[in-house]
């Protein structure tokens, strides 16, 4: 297939591009008072605006070309028909089917099995043991009820549910407390069972693999701390799994009966939407589970229909890619204002980083431009008080996306009217910047001594673009359209680059590394095989 790069469509864009190269965003605000009519978009209640990011009208028309040219929409048939698009693992993705609920769902098929009848089998155990553990049923060993339950998982077994109960925890059951343990380090379980009582926790072993060095370590200290309180027959009430591989966790001496499953079709970082969400069904209870489900079926359907202009991932994918690769913009900053999304950049940062962070295509040639911008960030307002100098006037171009609710999930008087300025006016501060003349202009208005020695201190360039999302609320509805919406993004750009954005080789290295040091570090072989610095390293640890 003929690279993207080599397309019409491509040059046409960065023909474009080069047009718009030495033009400020403020000349385009104020030489077009529709610019932001023109360029932000609907989606029932929400709104997306892309009016501060470096384009013009004419932009958005030539990027959707490419996603036409790339074939997005016969990669969302494959998609949806259970192909293998995971192509280096040989597996389908279709996270999609977990949320594929209601009356007029379809099948959807993997190899010419329907998937969907043990989909609604896992989720129907799920809803079982949640209202059993709410009611006060499900017993510890020794009858008394759960009051607080700790997921042990990392990565894609970790960082959804995580994010979404800090995100929902306004919708929190009374009465059950939710932990979450993913370091390998001591200290994230030590400290997490400290303020703990083995008669009334549960754990939740949560890995895809159950392989997983940090979780397998984590789930035999748990399981230690638990049978020396409790003894070796309390595990059966106290631990729960959730995995593919149901063999291991019955080899693990967790009964298969408390076993959730799911399916290599469900990639890790994809993989909230199944029975890895247990601990935040828990947390907020099944209805509201159920509820972030239809949100992200709503935006499912909103991508599987909308044209790339009206589609809210096409845009986000377009515009990423614009930044990426036509006007080389090489991170970006999520900002959403919100202290209940405040781990949404982590969570992106596997979503988006694990998908993307990757330089050869799916005919294993180098794609040839750069790929996804580094992803980071910091809930608002705290980041303006400590990194967004660098925003303002570091010098670097950066691209930065902000998000924030309409109403807020804590309605304090007085907090959400300023929480909202302080974001629109950071957006407004980026893009338009001021100029020397207007810092000087303003230091006179304000008698200040010395104008000329302060004001190119006050000169702030702009021209940092932003995109704005304005969500009605936080919900669990609107929370499970929201991490869709940011699915899809993922699987746009991965057509887009011609990726595979649903493996991760590049953490394997790492992981293989560590396996041969750790007989060293232990003392059990010799130290060698390995570059100085890692010996001198490994030394110096040695008793
Ligand atoms: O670090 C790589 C990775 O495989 C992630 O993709 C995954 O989400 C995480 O490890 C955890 O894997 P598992 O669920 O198998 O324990």
């Amino acid at each position: 297939m003929t690279p993207i790069l080599n397309t019409p469509a491509w040059k046409h864009v960065e023909r474009h591009a080069h047009g718009l190269r030495d033009v400020h965003l403020r000349d385009l605000f104020a030489h077009d008072p529709t610019r932001f009519a023109r360029l932000s978009v609907r989606w029932n209640d929400w709104l997306l605006d892309l009016s501060k990011q470096r384009i013009t009208p004419d932009t958005l028309p030539l990027l959707a070309d490419l996603w036409h040219v790339a074939d997005v929409p016969g990669w969302i048939a494959r998609m949806r028909a259970g192909e293998p698009i995971n192509h280096t693992e040989n597996r389908a993705v279709l996270h999609i089917a977990l949320r594929n609920l209601g009356p007029d769902a379809a099948p959807i098929r993997v190899a010419g099995q329907d998937v969907m009848p043990d989909v609604l089998a896992v989720l129907d155990k799920m809803r079982k043991f949640c209202t059993a553990v709410h009611a006060g049923q499900w017993r510890g060993a020794t009858g008394e009820p759960i009051t607080d339950v700790v997921n042990i998982g990392i990565g894609g077994s970790d960082l959804g549910p995580r994010m979404a109960t800090q995100a929902l925890a306004a919708f929190r059951m009374p009465h059950l407390r939710v932990h979450y343990v993913a370091n390998l380090d001591g200290a994230d379980l030590a400290t997490t069972l400290a303020g703990l009582d083995p008669r009334t926790t549960l754990f939740i072993i949560a890995s895809k693999t159950f392989t997983t060095q940090e979780t397998m370590q984590n789930a035999v200290s748990a399981r230690n701390w638990l049978t020396g309180a409790l003894g070796a027959t309390a595990v059966g009430r106290h631990f729960v799994a959730v995995s593919t591989a149901l063999d291991k966790v019955a080899a693990f001496g967790i009964d298969p009966d408390n076993a959730f499953a799911f399916w290599d079709w469900v990639g890790g970082r994809f993989s909230l939407w199944s029975a890895i969400g247990l601990p935040l069904a828990l947390a907020i209870g099944f209805e509201r589970f159920e509820a972030l489900l239809a949100g992200a079926r709503a935006m499912d359907e909103h991508f599987f229909t909308a044209p790339p202009l009206e589609n809210l991932p096409a845009l986000l994918a377009l515009v990423e890619l614009w930044n990426a690769d036509f006007i080389n913009l090489q991170t970006r900053a999520l900002l959403p204002y919100s202290q209940s999304l405040g781990l949404l950049p982590r969570y992106l940062q596997q979503l988006e980083m694990e998908s993307l962070g990757k330089q050869i295509d799916r005919d294993g040639k180098p794609v040839g431009c750069p790929t996804l911008p580094i992803v980071w960030g910091e809930p608002g307002t705290n980041g303006q008080h400590a990194f967004y100098q660098l925003l303002h006037q570091g010098g670097r171009a950066l691209s930065c996306e902000f998000i924030v609710c309409r109403t807020p999930d804590y309605p304090l008087p007085g907090h959400h009217e300023k929480l909202l300025a302080n974001c629109f006016a950071q957006s407004a501060a980026l893009m338009k910047g001021k100029t020397e003349a207007e810092a000087r202009a303003e230091l006179m208005a304000a008698g200040a001594p010395a104008p000329d020695f302060l004001a190119p201190y006050k000169i702030f360039p702009g021209n940092q673009p932003s995109t704005t999302l304005l969500l009605p609320r936080l919900d669990p509805f609107t929370l499970g359209a929201l991490i869709a919406m940011y699915e899809h993004k993922v699987f746009t750009l991965g057509v887009l680059w011609h990726l595979d954005a649903f493996d991760q080789w590049g953490v394997e290295y790492g992981k293989q590394i560590a396996n041969s040091l750790l007989p060293m570090i232990e003392g059990k072989a010799k130290i060698e095989g390995v570059d100085s610095s890692t010996a001198g390293l490994i030394a110096a640890c040695r008793p």
